[in-house]
């Protein structure tokens, strides 16, 4: 065992369904990696969720299940990381309410992602408070853990370092309790969808990693890969080729070598060339189908487990807050007494 103190992460995840590919490559797999050296904490956020889902919530319960069923599968560990789901911890919300204090209203203004996913998703109104307010409740996901270090996406770089800027803000005023986090980046070659453009479950072209061997199969087979090779004599760059994404990802590097020099060469054909990726995934996600099949089987034992996390998280929460409500000078007399006596 190592004598530093092992680093505090944390990462969370929307509930929007069952993970595919993307996700995967793009967070959950170097998640599982962190989770042997640093002290994780990972979490489903309903909240996130309803500040764009609001007009259809019924569906935020079933899909924080599938995604609680393929954190599981994959490899996430009650055991190294205490696995949680957002809005069971109260305490989020109540940081979330002290930071609007204090934070201006432009600095929510010019977050690229406010202004972008209005205008991308035209038929929900999203000129609402909670949205704007999105990135603050996700500084409150991060900096009530004490957080120092939050992997995600290029995608969410800027909320992360209005993360930094708000905790800097909040020292300042009321005493240094939150150290700043950092981004750790998980840069990604960007994978491909069946239809070629970036893989999103809204595009409907996404692999998921539930997705049986057959449906793996009947996904990938007929993907338009380099458009230079119209026959098989016809050579191709690799770079160029949407499946090859999925080579970048799933098969190890001598071997997606070798198959690079053939599609220059016309050496191999594309059938061939997607077999290997097929089989790697078919692979990959052998024990991961076991392990989902399982779970989906036992709820109770998913939902047990998420629940354990939950306490773990409130014990965090619950302290952090004593402090900031301490910090603020807001501890009144009969403020969590038991009896509820003066
Ligand atoms: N906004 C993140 C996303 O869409 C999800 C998220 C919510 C998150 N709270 C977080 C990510 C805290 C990291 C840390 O992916
Ligand atoms: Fe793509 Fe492989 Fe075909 Fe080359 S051989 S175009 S990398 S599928």
């Amino acid at each position: 065992m190592s004598q530093t103190r092992k680093k505090v992460v944390l990462s969370g995840m929307r509930p929007t369904g069952p993970l595919h590919l993307g996700n995967y490559v793009g967070a959950l797999r170097g998640w599982v990696r962190l989770q042997e050296t640093h002290k994780c904490f990972f979490t489903i956020v309903p909240w996130h969720a309803l500040s764009s889902e609001y007009q259809n919530p019924k569906v935020i319960k079933e899909y924080t299940f599938e995604v609680a069923l393929d954190w599981l599968a994959a490899g996430l560990d009650p055991e190294k990381s205490v696995l949680f789901i957002q809005s069971e911890v109260k305490e989020h919300a109540e940081l979330h309410l002290l930071l609007s204090m204090i934070t201006p209203l432009p600095w929510l203004e010019r977050v690229p992602t406010f202004k972008e996913q209005q205008q991308e998703l035209q038929n929900k109104e999203l000129n609402t408070y909670g949205f704007l307010g999105y990135p603050l409740l996700q500084t409150a996901d991060i900096i009530i853990y004490k957080a120092e270090v939050v992997p995600v996406g290029e995608d969410q770089a800027f909320h992360i370092e209005l993360a930094r800027e708000i905790v800097r803000r909040f020292n300042r005023f009321y005493g240094d309790i939150f150290p700043e986090p950092q981004i750790l980046l998980t840069e990604v070659p960007k994978l491909a969808g069946t239809d070629g453009r970036k893989m999103s479950k809204s595009y409907g072209n996404a692999i998921y990693l539930k997705d049986s061997p057959e449906i793996i199969k009947k996904k990938i087979s007929p993907m338009v890969t380099d458009t230079r090779r119209k026959r098989r004599s016809d050579p191709g760059e690799p770079n160029d080729c949407p499946v090859f994404t999925l080579h970048k990802a799933f098969v190890p590097e001598s071997k997606r070598e070798e198959l690079a020099a053939g599609c220059r060469t016309a050496a191999i054909g594309c059938l061939e060339c997607k077999k290997v990726v097929i089989d790697a995934l078919i692979e990959e996600f052998a024990s991961f189908r076991e392990k989902r099949s399982y779970f989906e089987k036992h709820p109770n034992i998913v939902w047990e487990i998420f629940e354990e996390g939950n306490k773990k998280a409130r014990e965090v929460t619950q302290k952090t807050m004593a402090e900031v409500r301490q910090a603020l000078g807001l501890v009144f007399p009969s403020s969590h007494k038991p009896t509820g006596k003066v």
